[in-house]
């Protein structure tokens, strides 16, 4: 299934293509997103949501109907609960900083969130006086839902936010969200959901998961760079303030008083990134027309090859279970012998294998763990190859019997 679509990618196509493992950061772009932004610019490069001439109008409608687009694909109810945002860093901000907060509000992370996730809720603590409180996960950074359950119990009535990563970018492991909702509304709070690394790579859905907020990044969904999406529902993102005021966020305006449009265009200031919004329809298109579970499927399937290949090695351990089913596409790995860095540059000198190193934004994770090196991580999608992910393993365990 997932060889066929590699033609459709033109980094992938041609003599020598790399091994591109780093999807958990940026994925590649298919040429209907290409095309769809390189349209934007050579046939209608103008202004949408204004203009009413042939041009406006033509931004206007892709408009919609991207938006339209990304709301069946999460499973939405209107489009109008789906904002445009720069990425999930942005969509999470305007959550947290959207919403009234009093000192004492009690706010729950994991222990193992990317800092998109963990830094607007520390900036409410400074500013606001909220109360943040880290829920620690088992040994193997799996979900501790007593942990939970007591921690939501100890907030005693005060738990007002419970902001959880679906899938973690440094090791892969999702989390029960359906079932940490249930018991997060129990205890009268609202739930965010940080699906950077879910939406890309699994069926989700907003309704089954029960859940108020999402966040996530179109340029890890085959999408543009620079865009995101935040979803939230209707009554809930009509009570938020905007964190960007002006042009698009009012219905009207006087010199004394400024009257909120309505969501999602309050969210929405200024004027937008067009070729990237329409560009993410086309990329959620794309995802679209997948089956989900396959590439869910497909990417365990690679990362039991890359975790066979890699467990074994000297010096090297991997972060998370250890059993790769648990891990989606991700396999992080701490390397004690080879610096990462070391490690992720020759792997793309010798084979053209491209990964990541360093600290994912989870430095709090490896600060806490004592782990100051970061970790070298190798993240699957489904135009990879079984090829691909056995290049990676095969090349790293030379580069460890080489020079660790
Ligand atoms: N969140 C991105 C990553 O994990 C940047 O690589």
């Amino acid at each position: 299934m997932m060889r066929s679509l590699r033609d459709d990618f033109p980094t992938l196509r041609g003599e020598n293509p790399p091994a591109y493992l780093d999807s958990a950061c940026v994925t590649l772009k298919p040429q209907p997103v290409i095309d769809a932004i390189m349209d934007y610019y050579t046939k209608y490069p103008s202004c949408g949501g204004r203009s009413v001439h042939r041009y406006g109008t033509h931004v206007s409608k892709a408009l919609s109907v991207a938006r339209n687009s990304i709301k069946n694909f999460i499973c939405a109810e209107h489009a109008n609960e789906v904002v445009f945002t720069r990425n999930t860093t942005h969509a999470i901000n305007q959550i947290a900083h959207g919403m009234s907060w009093s000192e004492g509000d009690v706010v729950l992370t994991t222990d193992r969130e990317h800092n998109s996730n963990l830094v607007p809720w520390l900036q409410l603590e400074q500013e606001h006086g909220i109360d943040h409180r880290v829920v620690e996960s088992n040994e193997d950074n799996s979900f501790n839902m007593e942990t939970f359950e007591e921690a939501c119990a100890d907030a005693n009535g005060r738990l007002k936010m419970v902001a959880m990563g679906h899938v973690g970018n440094l090791d892969g492991v999702t989390l029960p969200i359906k079932d940490i909702a249930k018991v997060a509304h129990d205890h009268g709070a609202l739930v965010a959901v940080d699906g950077a690394q879910s939406t890309p790579h699994m069926k989700v859905d907003v309704q089954e998961l029960g859940i108020d907020f999402l966040s996530f990044s179109i340029h890890k969904m085959c999408g543009p760079s620079g865009m995101g999406g935040l979803w939230g529902r209707y009554d809930l993102l009509d009570s938020l303030r905007t964190i960007q005021s002006g042009g698009q966020t009012v219905s009207a305006s006087s010199y004394t008083k400024a009257t909120w449009a309505p969501p999602p265009h309050r969210f929405e200031g200024g004027l937008g990134h067009f070729s990237g919004m329409i560009g993410a329809g086309a990329a959620i298109d794309y995802l679209s027309a997948l089956d989900m579970d396959a590439v869910q499927a497909h990417e365990q399937k690679l990362n039991a090859i890359m975790t066979k290949g890699v467990k074994h090695l000297d010096g090297v351990d991997i972060i998370g279970p250890q059993n790769p089913t648990k891990r989606s596409g991700i396999c992080s790995l701490l390397m004690k012998s080879v610096p990462a860095h070391e490690a992720a540059l020759l792997l793309d000198e010798a084979a053209g294998v491209m990964v990541r190193s360093g600290h994912h934004c989870v430095h709090s994770w490896f600060e806490n763990k004592g782990f100051s090196e970061g970790s070298l991580r190798a993240s699957a999608y489904f135009y990879n190859t079984e090829e691909e992910a056995k290049l990676f393993a095969d090349t790293l365990e030379e580069i460890v019997n080489t020079l660790g």
